[in-house]
């Protein structure tokens, strides 16, 4: 057996000398702010019963933690997050104290992230959670010391964003769509996927909620949205935006103006967020380093009825982030976007040209990499790749945007915006098989061969069907001849490949074709500039509206 006695597990490393420094810096600068703002340190182990997470208010799904079991055999879960465990320790420890707590903690989380690039499965955390005080006042407490640590940690070049769970809760609950759809519409929101969000919204009556929430997504900047959201609903929200106000009002009197945003379509992940939520960035960073929110129903898990609000900053992300940022900053850099070569790329360059982007640069590129162009008022550096590294490079931030197909957002895509559906590269998702052939006749498991085996794994377990994947690069339509496999899942555009092979489609599983995808932070911190090429490019489709 291969010994890994040198290494470290992926998602893990080493922390020495300056890096070192630097963190443990962040993190004693933000546990003195902390502490004199009246907040306690708390610990708590790395271990926990695998039930703290598994059930109740917000439950972690099990595929993202680190389960082991104890010496008596029972489930032990690497904590994934530390507001659960705060909680029991309240809901135990402290459950003959008064509330309000104020506690603070400096440790590490652990989620599974399955060896993706650049995700960190040990996360370094720096956190409050304000426990037994509700409403405005808990809110503004909560966004006040939130706005002071990034300041502490990051100068004034910091954006901290509002958003409240209570703005989408009472539009989609005004609404009797089916549960999976309510939840579909909230995935869509969140990714500001406009396209698909429209698609899904068209087949239900237009009336004021659908109105709502297909515009949910845009109703991100200044102070402003909430006139905009308020006429969207006409008073029905007026609670919750009165609400979000008051808390911009607050910061603001505290000289946090410039440093605020608002964005009604931010519905953080985690299942426990009741009211309003956030998040932080360093200016010309690409990805976020604080976030929480205000969760008022865990407690009631613990028979206590505590409301709660927490945040978490990952410090050494922090230092990672700020650092770009500050270098982006003083570089200048023009916005950066990833076009995917081959099929999409002429298309692509039509579009530009289409938006009066100046193209001369790209059409006579040679071996360069990186590629400026003018684009109306500013510069855009242009950088070709592969479908999959547009993603990459989109997601960590080093393209602000990139051009791929929906095929490949599939089957790796995750963190970014989806905004933009740029009406070409249209194929169909397939899944074929030999001509003639009853694809699902028989007992025996089938074979699969695919470029995209997680599109084709979900697939097949959404059929309750178990399935041999096999995955291929390139000519799929080989495999079944070849015997190697019963059917393949794969782009068909004009069907030529497959009826030149003897093959046919058997099913539909999703229409296809190229997106304009966002980085989240960039989007936030770079607003300006991003929507004005935006709309350069909408204009391109004919007024098309994202
Ligand atoms: C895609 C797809 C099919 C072919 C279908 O392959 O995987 O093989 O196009 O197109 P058609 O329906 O118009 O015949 P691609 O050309 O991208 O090359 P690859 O298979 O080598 O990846």
């Amino acid at each position: 057996m291969k010994r890994l006695d040198r290494l470290t597990p992926e998602g893990t490393r080493d922390l020495f000398f300056e890096d070192f420094e630097q963190v443990k810096k962040i993190e004693d600068t933000l546990a003195a702010l902390f502490s004199e703002s009246g907040y306690r340190g708390i610990s708590t182990p790395a271990i926990e019963f695998y039930d703290v997470f598994s059930a109740g208010v917000g439950a972690i799904s099990q595929q993202d933690m680190y389960i082991l079991a104890d010496s008596k055999g029972r489930l032990m879960a690497l904590r994934p997050d530390s507001t659960k465990p705060v909680a029991r320790l309240v809901s135990t420890r402290l459950k003959n104290q008064s509330p309000p707590f104020r506690l603070y903690y400096c440790q590490s989380v652990y989620k599974r992230n399955k060896g993706e690039n650049l995700l960190y499965d040990e996360v370094r955390q720096a956190g409050i959670e304000l426990v037994g005080l509700g409403g405005l006042e808990g809110d503004i407490e909560a966004l006040l010391l939130a706005a002071r640590s990034l300041e502490r940690t990051c100068g004034k070049g910091f954006l901290l964003e509002i958003g409240h769970m209570g703005f989408f809760t009472q539009i989609i609950n005004s609404t009797d769509f089916p549960e999976e759809v309510k939840q579909d519409i909230k995935d869509k929101i969140e990714a500001k996927n406009y396209p698909a969000l429209s698609t899904l919204l068209e087949k239900f009556p237009k009336s004021e909620s659908v109105g709502a929430l297909l515009r949910m997504p845009a109703l991100y900047g200044g102070i402003e949205v909430l006139d905009e959201a308020r006429r969207l609903i006409r008073g029905a929200a007026d609670g919750v935006l009165g609400h979000i106000g008051k808390v911009y009002a607050a910061l603001k009197e505290h000289g946090f103006e410039k440093n605020l945003a608002i964005d009604l379509g931010l519905l953080n992940g985690y299942g426990y967020y009741s009211g309003l939520v956030l998040k932080g960035y360093a200016f010309g960073a690409s990805e976020a380093v604080l976030s929480g929110g205000r969760y008022d129903y865990l407690y009631g898990d613990y028979g206590l009825g505590y409301p709660a609000i927490g945040f978490a900053i990952n410090t050494e992300q922090l230092l990672k982030q700020r650092e770009q940022g500050a270098r982006q900053q003083g570089e200048k850099r023009p916005l950066f976007i990833a076009l995917t070569k081959g099929r999409l790329e002429k298309h692509a360059i039509e579009l530009f040209k289409k938006a009066g982007v100046d193209c001369c640069p790209l059409d006579s590129k040679g071996r360069k990499l990186v590629i400026r162009v003018r684009a109306g008022e500013q510069e855009l550096d242009v950088v070709f790749a592969k479908a999959a590294d547009v993603i990459t490079y989109v997601e960590h931030g080093a393209c602000d945007m990139g051009i791929v197909g929906k095929d490949t957002i599939m089957e790796q895509g995750k963190s970014f915006y989806e905004m933009l559906d740029l009406g070409f590269g249209r194929c169909r998702l397939v899944l074929a098989a030999k001509k003639g052939r009853n694809f699902y006749g028989g007992y025996g498991v089938k074979t699969i061969a695919t470029k995209f085996p997680k599109v084709a794994a979900q697939f097949f377990e959404g059929k309750k069907m178990n399935v041999d994947i096999i995955k291929i690069d390139g000519s799929v339509e080989l495999t079944p001849l070849l015997e190697l496999a019963d059917g393949i899942v794969d782009i068909t555009e004009t069907g030529t490949t497959l009826r030149e092979n003897g093959l046919e489609v058997v099913e539909e599983i999703a229409d296809i074709s190229a997106k304009l995808i966002v980085n989240t932070a960039s989007l936030k911190t770079k607003r300006e500039k991003l929507e004005s090429f935006i709309s350069l490019l909408k204009g391109a489709m004919n007024g098309r509206d994202i």
